[in-house]
């Protein structure tokens, strides 16, 4: 038997999951060699938060990151996450859209897309897998977990078969809440390695404090693959310890063949880090507790920081605990969805609302008529007619795959934004975050149009000389420069070298 196989998450939800994506390519740039040379299986770099982070409060180019990581990473496969026909953003876009995405990802380096659905709506991942294979990058179909009458293994192994038939290089069991327990782990991976060939990868979150006994009960029933960080950027929130999994796992039929040595020279370099985002209040050390509730109430982490703001600001904080009583009825009446973005969100809210207006679904946002009505998919349970008739009235449900209402989008967004493209994949850009990506765009043109005033002695430095070189080199010139005027600190560079050129 083969060992199993680590994929590094440090580059994307270690710190997605701890401070917000807010991880920068300077922090990253340093290690990327190291990293490289460790023999993960693969290194998680790219996701729907890396994206919107990057062009929102980071000012980077995700496409750039990308670009940049891929110079450096010369061995190693590079990873990313896609939200299905979401993408990286918040809706469903036309499949042109989504086969021009996965063409310009794989295109800048990427090597394997993990395409999940909220709803596990197998109609939601089929474009995204497809035009994966289309460009050569590796698919691996999601299959998201969670708790609910529906969610049988039975259940799960279809699901997993149909990313199969899909055309999946390997299936991924995602337990974004860190709901999978360690036994349950193992009936799971069982079910699923005995029905289908292709490897199995486990991704889950220490939030409840029982990932890494999970992991192991999953590698025993036969799991191929597992999502680690590096120490530093592990548990709380974030995925188990890659450091500990190692040394686990060494010895055994299942060992990763990874050198500890080495690992603990990433851990070096992290450390420091993690410690900057505690001291600047990135990192809050309340996230990397045990989270007793998650497993309690079923509910992700981030769905009950969520909660607590949303009662506040509606001066009900006292109704937490009718509010989390509410949650499961409200899954109940919605066909039990797995709780990730963006249905934990929906849920989440309405479930506030039934409290907070003492009547329930007297107020449904529009998410919730969508989730009902079927914009975002198949729900994995059917709802309830009398839920339906009450949210939707006479409105017809959508029953059809959301994406076939959706025209050809690609070639009106890129008319949109003409005037900003410096790249193609800034019509990518553009289609998922419309008002952030032409911010920054903006501020990108005007970055490059600003005539340069900087102060900067090396530049100052090299424009005199190639000035005075011009000038000395041209055989024709009557000039000597005799000595060098004084310069005011203020003066831009460009004019001083404008009017060195004058006097020749
Ligand atoms: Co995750």
């Amino acid at each position: 038997m083969s060992g199993v196989k680590i994929t590094e998450t440090v580059l994307r939800d270690a710190h997605q999951s701890l401070i917000a994506t807010r991880m920068k390519i300077d922090e990253m740039l340093p290690i990327l060699d190291k990293l490289d040379n460790i023999g993960y299986h693969s290194l998680e770099a790219w996701g729907g938060a890396t994206f919107d982070a990057c062009l929102r409060f980071l000012d980077e180019d995700p496409w750039e990151r990308l670009r940049i990581i891929r110079s450096k990473v010369k061995k190693t496969k590079l990873q990313m996450l896609l939200r299905g026909q979401n993408l990286l953003g918040y809706k469903n876009y036309a499949d042109d859209v989504v086969e021009y995405f996965v063409q310009k990802a794989v295109a800048n380096g990427m090597d394997i897309i993990r395409i999940f659905d909220a709803l596990n709506d197998p109609r939601n991942i089929e474009t995204a897998i497809k035009a994966c294979k289309k460009e050569g990058g590796h698919a691996q179909g999601t299959v998201c977990y969670t708790i609910s009458p529906v969610h049988s293994l039975q259940h799960f192994v279809d699901d997993a078969r149909q990313l199969v038939d899909m055309g999946a290089d390997s299936i991924c069991i995602k337990d974004m809440a860190g709901l999978l327990k360690p036994f349950a782990a193992y009936e799971l991976v069982k079910a699923i390695k005995e029905n289908v060939k292709i490897p199995i990868q486990l991704h889950t979150h220490y939030t409840s404090g029982v990932a890494s006994m999970t992991y192991i009960k999953a590698i025993e029933a036969g799991c191929d693959a597992i999502d680690c960080a590096i120490s530093p950027m592990a548990m709380g929130t974030s995925q188990p310890p890659t450091e500990p999994m190692v040394a686990t796992l060494k010895d055994t039929p299942y060992d990763t063949g990874l050198d500890l040595n080495l690992l603990s020279e990433i851990s070096d370099y992290f450390r420091p880090i993690k410690e900057s985002y505690v001291s600047s209040g990135l990192l809050d050390i309340k996230v990397m507790g045990v989270d007793v509730n998650a497993l309690i109430y079923q509910v992700p982490g981030g769905m009950l920081s969520n909660l607590v703001s949303q009662l506040k600001q509606s001066n009900a904080a006292d109704k937490y605990e009718e509010v989390l009583k509410e949650i499961p009825k409200v899954r109940a009446d919605f066909g039990y969805p797995p709780l990730v973005t963006p249905t934990s969100q929906i849920v989440g809210t309405q479930a506030v609302l039934n409290v907070v207006t003492g009547e329930r679904y007297k107020m449904v946002p529009k998410e919730s008529k969508g989730l009902v009505k079927g914009e975002y998919g198949k729900t994995p349970a059917p709802i309830p007619d009398e839920i339906r008739k009450k949210i939707l009235g006479d409105e017809k449900p959508v029953t059809c795959r959301p994406a076939d209402l959706i025209a050809p989008e690609l070639e009106n967004i890129r008319s949109q934004i003409s005037e900003y493209m410096e790249q193609d994949e800034d019509v990518l850009s553009y289609a998922l975050l419309p008002q952030v990506a032409e911010a920054f765009f903006k501020k990108r043109k005007a970055k490059r149009e600003k005539p340069v005033e900087n102060k900067n002695d090396e530049e100052i430095a090299a424009v005199i000389s190639a000035a005075v070189a011009a000038m000395e080199t041209d055989s024709d010139s009557r000039l000597v420069v005799k000595s060098i005027r004084r310069i005011s600190q203020t003066s831009p560079v460009w004019s001083t070298a404008g009017r060195l050129q004058r006097q020749r």
